[in-house]
């Protein structure tokens, strides 16, 4: 419990004595110099306010005493007030008297004696209630703070059993609430503890016999003890969520706090042992020290429902499961942050679920409860990949082993929804629509998570020198055409003419003299043959390297293009804000008997694209090559002028790259 706090004392008289009410109000008037006082007291308590007034000269009566203090009633008290010339306002009754006279207070800055006859607790405090139509504003303002409260417990006497019990339930939730509340400090707990050991001892003997004057006496001072402390230490959990249900689905005060208190407790009371201990003696608790404190705190406040016959179910109050969504979300809004465990939804469904059907409150120990779940999750994932233990083949079970243990983790890391599940399998069954002979989704999917080039990472390592590997893409064709060296690959697509030449050599610099390289490109619109409509060959070609290893050949100038993005992994890049580009690049495959076969390309060193990123992460420092630019009219290496038909001619390009094959099958 922190020793760094700051608490504010109300400045209020308190005159205790049964039997004296009127002698006291009367030394009070003397006191105050009041000659004009004004009586608030409803028709019911007229009598009990005659006793009260005994002594004293009353100048006005006024009994229109309703609950929630509507504005008009206020505005007429504040009119009679100002008509008789009133200098003092007392206030004999509940929650509705004392509220009155608050108004009243409010507007006048005229003194209030209080003289509570039920356990309401409102004397105690300086707030303030105003109901205009069916919206009830509250405050809080020095000027409605009664300057003294005069307790008789001969005056609650008569206070029916019933009421008494739902008024002293009310008043211990202030007690249980400001354990926790926001500006709970000790001295506030000091308070609410003694005013919980004065109910709890109180209301069974008042249950027993209303008349027991040492229980009303009690029972006074409990509700005065709880109503300061929660004057003090601002409203809770609970009584946030007791207000929701009163204002928004119109439950009874009184009972609606007997009924969800327990639940609240039972919530709390483990993230707070030592105020649960406290709070289980102040109950009467009998139990031996050494029990857990929150289950002895839950079993005394229940066994004092019982003993009081409290009401169980909010359902008998009428509401119903289907408005518990919304008194969720309402009360998740208004949850304090200071509460002993963070307030989930889950809490709070079964918080209300189980005060709805009355099930008993059961303190949840949250670490135990995480364990149990904890347990429960890993021996589910352990079973499921103990479910390949049997598998034959040892490489496809250390596979499906080492996957489901990954998805599990998974799981559980980033606490999978089920709708996020479904949405996932969505995902995949139409990246399975979407997939035929010229479209491969789900390529597209492990290439843009970056798992086709870690698959090329992790079975191409790097060897000496050799020439980097990188994403073999959807678009190589196993037969394209032969073109002889030095010949022309482009079959026509539009683009730049580019002269590429250079080596195929070993990692020992020898020749690798016929090996085969397949080539495959874009053209400057983006597009590969295969995505032509017509089905025409263009843009891809296999030649053979000469005897000492050299090639050359025509192609185009490669540009950046995007990977197909009008499927369902073009709509995940755009939800993550990815860009589906790829910077320019020209596919080679590269085959030679006796070394490692080179899946690879080539990118285009002055492509501001490389700077953005490449949608497939395939971009390795080595593949990056010049592109020599050529004006127009520049003879080429072949003696061949491209686009010669053209006035001028045109510009063209030219690269070299000498291809280093790794040794291997
Ligand atoms: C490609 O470079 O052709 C490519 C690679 C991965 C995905 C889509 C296209
Ligand atoms: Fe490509």
């Amino acid at each position: 419990m922190s020793m760094t706090f700051s608490h504010r004392t109300l400045g209020q008289r308190v005159l205790s004595g049964s039997g004296q009410a009127a002698a006291h109000l009367a030394a009070e008037c003397e006191r105050l110099g009041a000659t004009r006082v004004m009586v608030l007291a409803s028709p019911g308590r007229r009598q009990l306010a005659e006793r009260v007034c005994a002594g004293i000269e009353v100048a006005l009566r006024f009994d229109r005493v309703v609950e929630h203090v509507p504005v008009e009633l206020a505005e007429a008290a504040r009119a009679a007030a100002a008509a008789h010339g009133i200098d003092l306002l007392v206030s004999v009754g509940g929650g509705s008297a004392t509220g009155l006279a608050k108004a009243v207070a409010l507007t006048t800055g005229l003194p209030i004696v209080a003289v509570p006859t039920t356990y309401a607790g409102s004397e105690a405090t300086d707030v303030w209630g105003l109901t205009e139509g069916r919206t009830k504003t509250t405050g809080s303002d020095d000027r409605v703070l009664p300057v003294s409260v005069i307790h008789d417990a001969e005056l609650t006497r008569t206070l029916p059993v019933g009421l008494s019990v739902a008024s002293g339930l009310n008043s211990l939730a202030h007690c249980v609430d400001s354990l926790w509340a926001p500006r709970a400090d000790p001295i506030n707990r000091a308070l609410a503890l003694e005013g919980a050991r004065a109910l709890a001892a109180a209301l069974p003997a008042i249950v027993a016999d209303g008349g027991d004057l040492a229980a009303r006496e009690q029972a006074l001072h409990g509700s005065y003890s709880a109503a300061v402390a929660f004057a003090s230490a601002g409203s809770g959990l609970h009584h946030r969520i007791c207000h929701v249900l009163g204002g928004t689905f119109g439950l009874p005060h009184a009972q609606t706090h007997a009924i969800v208190l327990p639940y609240v407790l039972a919530l709390n009371a483990h993230a707070v042992p030592a105020l649960s201990a406290r709070l289980a003696a102040a109950l009467g608790h009998p139990g031996p020290a050494d029990g857990d404190p929150a289950v002895a705190a839950v079993a005394a406040l229940e066994r004092l429902r019982e003993a009081l016959g409290a009401p169980r179910r909010l359902a008998d109050l009428g509401l119903t499961e289907r408005d518990l969504p919304e008194a969720v979300r309402r009360i998740l809004a208004a949850a304090p942050a200071t509460n002993p465990v963070p307030v989930t939804e889950q809490d709070l469904m079964a918080l209300l679920t189980a005060a709805l059907t009355g099930s008993a409150p059961a303190a949840t120990d949250r670490d135990q409860s995480a364990r149990e779940q904890e347990l429960r999750e890993s021996e589910l994932a352990d079973r499921a990949v103990a479910g390949f233990a049997a598998c034959p083949d040892p490489r496809l079970r250390r596979l499906l082993e080492s996957l489901t243990g990954h998805l599990h983790a998974f799981v559980r890391e980033v606490r999978l929804t089920e709708r996020e599940w479904r949405g996932a399998v969505e995902f995949l069954a139409e990246a399975g629509h979407r997939t035929d002979d010229k479209r491969q989704e789900f390529v597209l999917l492990s290439d843009v998570l970056g798992v086709s080039m870690q698959t090329v990472a992790v079975n191409n390592e790097a060897y000496r020198d050799a020439t980097e590997a990188t994403v073999l893409g959807p678009f190589f064709v196993a037969d394209s055409p032969e073109v002889p060296l030095g010949g022309d690959l482009a079959g026509g697509a539009p683009g730049t003419p580019c002269w590429v030449e250079g080596t195929v050599t070993d990692t020992d610099g020898k020749p690798v003299g016929g090996a085969l390289i397949e080539v495959w490109q874009a053209d400057e619109d983006g597009q590969y043959d295969v995505q032509y409509p017509d089905g025409r060959v263009a843009g891809r070609g296999r030649l053979r390297a000469d005897r000492d290893g050299g090639y050359r050949f025509w192609a185009l100038k490669p540009t950046r293009y995007p990977v197909p993005d009008d499927g369902p992994v073009g709509r995940l890049l755009a939800a993550a804000g990815r860009s589906a580009m790829r910077p320019a690049h020209l596919h080679f495959m590269v085959t030679a008997p006796g070394h490692r076969t080179l899946v690879t390309h080539i990118f285009v060193e002055d492509d501001p694209q490389l700077l953005f990123g490449d949608a497939v992460f395939g971009v390795r420092d080595g593949l990056v090559k010049r592109f020599a630019d050529q004006r127009p009219g520049t003879p080429a290496p072949d003696g061949r002028e491209p686009g010669s038909l053209q006035p001028g001619g045109r510009a063209w390009s030219r690269v070299r790259f000498d291809i280093v094959l790794a040794p291997g099958e």
